[in-house]
């Protein structure tokens, strides 16, 4: 059993206290290689903003769990070195099992999803309880899902949104003992979530309902990326083949995260900005064949965009 308190990590009880008091929501960005660990500390020191590193089923299997967490342990002192001192939470993203959060703990996680979103309502109640009954015992916090996202998730997949049903969310939460909540509201995963003419509007109505039935309580959105489009043309521009799309507009995560809203999921834009710059370079100097030539200013644009979101979208900066 390795104590995520002795690699310098935090769980994310304390922060997200603040970040609801405080009317913005800390970012959670997905890394599986070290170049994307080291843009969202960059982006995260530059900006004095805590920060979630979040790791999938899908990245534990591409990059080996051990390794992860050496990483994520890492990134506390990489961002030392770049003279911040950020808390860095290393949170499983979707868990889908006890077993895998259990695991996920005894390697030095802070933090677990475990997401019981597809299941009939009591075995969501009965699963996420019994992670929450694990992980509290190691101050590790737990995120539960109630409402389903369009989009795929990990290996799942779900043609439309299930909104997440206020009516129930008081009852989750007192039954399962929960640190936050993911909640469905119109968000959805990954770089196809609208097309283009469609009025993404995701549905603070909803969000305001379930506030008021549990006020205070940390709520999370997944599904947040906006498909920057300038990135999308330069991907294909250079050789992509990116069917238009658009994602969740900006404007519109920067409202939900000044209500209780304290936990941001993007992946989907990193993945598009670093395609874009891998692209150019490859398009541009067809000779070079050095990873770091082309890896390096996927990591510089990652950063840009996830100093970006920081600032603009979350309004996490100068938290620290
Ligand atoms: O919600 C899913 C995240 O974007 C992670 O995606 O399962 O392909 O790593 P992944
Ligand atoms: P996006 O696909 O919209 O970036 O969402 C990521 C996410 O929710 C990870 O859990
Ligand atoms: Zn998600």
């Amino acid at each position: 059993m390795i104590s995520y308190k002795d690699l310098g990590l935090v769980n994310s009880r304390e922060l997200f206290a603040k970040a609801v008091k405080g009317g913005y929501a800390i970012p959670a960005f997905n890394f599986n290689n070290m170049e994307q660990m080291q843009a969202i500390i960059t982006a995260a020191a530059n900006t004095k903003s805590p920060v979630i590193l979040q790791v999938s089923k899908g990245a534990r299997n591409y990059a080996n769990q051990t390794l992860l967490r050496y990483m994520a342990q890492g990134a506390v002192e990489f961002a030392k070195e770049l003279g911040v001192d950020v808390p860095v939470v290393l949170h499983l993203d979707h868990g889908d099992s006890f077993e895998l959060c259990k695991s996920c703990i005894e390697y030095g996680f802070s933090s677990v999803m475990i997401d019981g979103s597809h299941l009939p309502y009591e075995e969501n109640v009965a699963l996420t309880r019994k992670v929450v009954e694990y992980a509290h015992q190691y101050d590790v916090t737990v995120e539960g899902e109630l409402g389903v996202l369009a989009g795929v998730e990990d290996e799942v997949s779900a043609e439309t949104h299930t909104y997440t049903r206020p009516e129930e969310v008081e009852d989750f939460v007192k039954k399962t003992g929960v640190d936050s909540l993911a909640i469905s509201i119109g968000t959805s995963h990954g770089a196809f979530k609208f097309k283009p003419g469609q009025k993404p509007q995701i549905r603070l109505d909803i969000l305001h309902e379930i506030e008021q039935r549990i006020p205070g309580f940390p709520i999370v959105l997944h599904g947040s990326s906006s498909v920057p489009q300038d990135i999308v043309k330069e991907i294909n521009q250079y050789g992509g083949k990116l069917v238009d799309s658009i994602g969740i507009p900006e404007e519109q995560l920067r409202e939900a995260s000044k209500s209780a809203v304290c936990k941001i999921n993007i992946d989907s834009d990193g993945r598009l900005a670093m395609t874009a710059a891998v692209r150019k370079v490859l398009v541009e100097k067809p000779a070079e064949f050095d990873p770091r030539k082309y890896l390096g200013p996927a990591r510089d644009k990652l950063t840009e965009l996830y100093t970006h979101k920081i600032i603009n979208v979350l309004g996490s900066n100068n938290q620290i």
